[in-house]
C-alpha cells in the first residue's frame, strides 16, 4: 500500500466555465482510522453535475466545498483497515468521501451483494435513485401517457425514461448527438429521441407529441424547457431535476418565457432533491436492482482511467462526451 494519499483539492472558485486551474493536486499522508472508522482505498469515482454547484460560495441543499478541502464526490472504495465492527478488509464500500485515493469514514456503507462499483454508482446509486423519485413520486406517469426526459442520455435522464416506460406511458427522450438517440431507441426501451443539437425541438415536439406532454422530466432547463412549456398537456407535470443548460453561466439565466401555459392547461411544476428521499433508497435500490436484472432498464458506464484525469473526468458532463453514468477507476480491487 502507498503512503501517499493523492488528492484532488479545491483551489479556487469557478468563474463560468469550470476549469482544471479551479482544483489543485496535493500529496498527503495515508490516514489512519480510529474507533469506528474505516480506512479504504478508492477504486472509482462517480461525477454529477451538481459539483459545479458544491464549487460556489452560495447557500444551497448542502453546503459548498471548501478553499483547499478535497473536492466532494461519491466513490466506492476497497477496505484496507477496518476499527468498525461488520467491516472487514477487502470489503467494497461506497462514500462520499472525494476525490482521493484514501479515506478514513464512519459513514461508509457496504455494497449489497451482486451490486458492482458500476451499479453502485449508478443505476442503484445517486442518479438511478433520483431518476426513480424524480419520475416516479412527481411525475407520477401512467399508461397511455406521454412523457419527455431531457439529458435522456444521461445517467439520470435514461433511467427516468425507463421507469416511465415500465409505467406503460409513451417515451420521448431529448439528447446530444445520433449516437445517443440511437441508444435512446435501439436500447434503451425510449420511444423516440430528438438530437437537439441537429434537430429543432420545437418542430419534432409538434411531430412526436401531438396531444401534448403529460409528464416532461426536465435535467436541463434553458431553452428547452421553453419549447417544452409550449407544449403541455392539461394536468401536466414538470419535474425540475437540474438544469445543467446553466451551471457554467456567470449571470442567471432568464426565467422561461412561456411558464403561463402552466396556468392555462392547469400544469404543476415542481423542483426536488433526492437526498429528502433518503429514508427510502433502500426500498428504491432493490426494485431499481430487480428491474436491471429482468432487462427492464439498460444502463451504460462512461469510465475514463487515473486518478490525475479526475477534473478532465468532470468537464465531460459538460461538454455532452459521457453516455451513461460518468466514473474514474482510479485502482483495481485487490
Ligand atoms: N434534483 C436532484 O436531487 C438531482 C440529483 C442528481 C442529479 N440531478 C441533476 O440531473 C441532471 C443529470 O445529471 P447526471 O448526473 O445524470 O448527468 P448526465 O445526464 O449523465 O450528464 C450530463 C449531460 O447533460 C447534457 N448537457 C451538458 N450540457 C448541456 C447543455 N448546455 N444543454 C443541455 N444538455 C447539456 C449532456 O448530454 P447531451 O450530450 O445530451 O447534451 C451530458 O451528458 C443534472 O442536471 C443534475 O444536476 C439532480
Amino acid at each position: 500500500m502507498s503512503e501517499i494519499n493523492r488528492q484532488w483539492l479545491l483551489r479556487a472558485r469557478p468563474v463560468g466555465m469550470v476549469k482544471e486551474s479551479d482544483f489543485e493536486l496535493n500529496e498527503a499522508p495515508v490516514p489512519a482510522p480510529e474507533n469506528g472508522q474505516v480506512l479504504a482505498r478508492t477504486l472509482m469515482l462517480a461525477f454529477e453535475p451538481a459539483m459545479r454547484g458544491w464549487m460556489e460560495d452560495r447557500e444551497s441543499y448542502i453546503p459548498p466545498v471548501g478553499l483547499g478541502e478535497v473536492m466532494r464526490g461519491m466513490v466506492v472504495g476497497q477496505v484496507v483497515e477496518s476499527r468498525r465492527e461488520g467491516f472487514e478488509p477487502g470489503d467494497l464500500v461506497s462514500g462520499m468521501t472525494g476525490w482521493q485515493e484514501y479515506a478514513v469514514s464512519d459513514g461508509f456503507t457496504k455494497l449489497a451483494p451482486g451490486v458492482t462499483p458500476e451499479l453502485a454508482l449508478s443505476v442503484v446509486g445517486i442518479t438511478g435513485l433520483t431518476a426513480y423519485f424524480g419520475m416516479l413520486d412527481l411525475g407520477r406517469p401512467s399508461a397511455g401517457e406521454t412523457v419527455l426526459v431531457s439529458g435522456a442520455a444521461g445517467a439520470t435522464g435514461s433511467v427516468a425514461g425507463q421507469l416511465a416506460k415500465i409505467e406503460g406511458a409513451r417515451v420521448v427522450g431529448i439528447a446530444g448527438g445520433s449516437e445517443k438517440c440511437a441508444w435512446l431507441t435501439k436500447e434503451a426501451h425510449f420511444d423516440a429521441a430528438i438530437d437537439y443539437k441537429s434537430e429543432e425541438v420545437g418542430a419534432r415536439l409538434d411531430e412526436l407529441c401531438p396531444g401534448g406532454i403529460d409528464v416532461y422530466f426536465d435535467n436541463v432547463g434553458g431553452s428547452i424547457l421553453d419549447d417544452v412549456l409550449a407544449r403541455i398537456a392539461q394536468r401536466a407535470r414538470v419535474v425540475l431535476c437540474g438544469g445543467i443548460s446553466a451551471y457554467n453561466l456567470e449571470d442567471p439565466a432568464p426565467g422561461p418565457r412561456n411558464y403561463f401555459n402552466l396556468v392555462i392547461q392547469r400544469g404543476r411544476m415542481e423542483g426536488f432533491i433526492v437526498l429528502d428521499y433518503l429514508p427510502r433508497f433502500a426500498e428504491a435500490a432493490e426494485k431499481l436492482l430487480a428491474w436491471v436484472a429482468e432487462g427492464k432498464i439498460a444502463w451504460k458506464v462512461d469510465v475514463q482511467e487515473g486518478f490525475e484525469n479526475a477534473p478532465k473526468t468532470f468537464f465531460r458532463l459538460f461538454e455532452g462526451s459521457n453516455l451513461g453514468k460518468q466514473l474514474l477507476k482510479i485502482a483495481d480491487p485487490a
